[in-house]
């Protein structure tokens, strides 16, 4: 064997090994990507999209001459925006609307609902991601509702984003909620990873007590 013949099969396997690792890594961000950037599961836009809209900033906590802050748990919720290639979509609208406390929302179609208004919700927020995709906003912990017959829907935020190429329509659960395993709409998902998309937990505490969830959402480039 000549020292030529010796060294193009060193080299060869030395590329090997490193093919061999290259791989590995790809599969394994790959996996995770996959995973990270599946795209954010629709569901139904509801009967309760705000008619009329007073005020539409980050903070649903407090409305321009309100009494003070509306009733329940504080909440943050955080997040970004991306694209089914784990890229970051920045520069959307976000729509975003809920019940207060009570499960009641601010809407004259909302009858079944024994509970008042909050005249200290605001109920809708319209807000913009910086150039990255990242939004935050403060709410309440909305309270579960009746839907008709038994169904009783349980605590969520409703999400409406858009980018320049795309447009989705969501809802947002908390993990853990004991009436998230009996509602229609969460359930009729087709995998538990669809599901886990729209469940976040809100184990984050900030220095003053307020849970903190993060839910980002992942378009389609259509
Ligand atoms: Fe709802």
């Amino acid at each position: 064997m000549t020292g030529e013949l010796i060294k193009l099969r060193r080299i060869s396997r030395r590329a090997l090994v490193r093919g061999a690792l290259a791989g590995t890594a790809t599969l394994a961000l790959g996996n995770s990507s996959h995973a990270a950037c599946m795209v954010t599961p629709r569901q139904a836009e509801g009967p309760f999209y705000p008619e009329h809209v007073l005020e539409s900033d980050w903070d649903m906590t407090k409305v321009l001459g309100g009494t003070g802050r509306a009733s329940g748990e504080v909440i943050e919720v955080i997040g970004q925006v991306r694209d089914d290639r784990c890229r970051a979509v920045g520069d959307c609208i976000l729509e975003i609307w809920q019940a207060n406390a009570e499960g009641r929302y601010a809407h004259p179609q909302d009858l079944s609902n024994k509970y008042p208004i909050d005249k200290n919700f605001q109920g809708y927020a319209r807000i913009a991601t910086d150039k990255d995709g990242h939004y935050r906003f403060m709410s309440i912990m909305p309270g579960s509702y009746p839907a008709g017959g038994d169904w009783i829907r349980p605590p969520h935020i409703h999400f409406k984003v858009r980018s320049a190429f795309s447009s989705l329509t969501t809802q947002m659960y908390f993990a853990g909620h004991e009436q998230n395993d009996h509602d229609y709409l969460l359930n009729n998902l087709e995998s538990m990873e669809e599901k886990h998309a729209l469940l976040v937990d809100f184990q984050q505490i900030r220095a003053d007590g307020v849970r903190v969830g993060k839910f980002d959402l992942v378009l389609t480039r259509d």
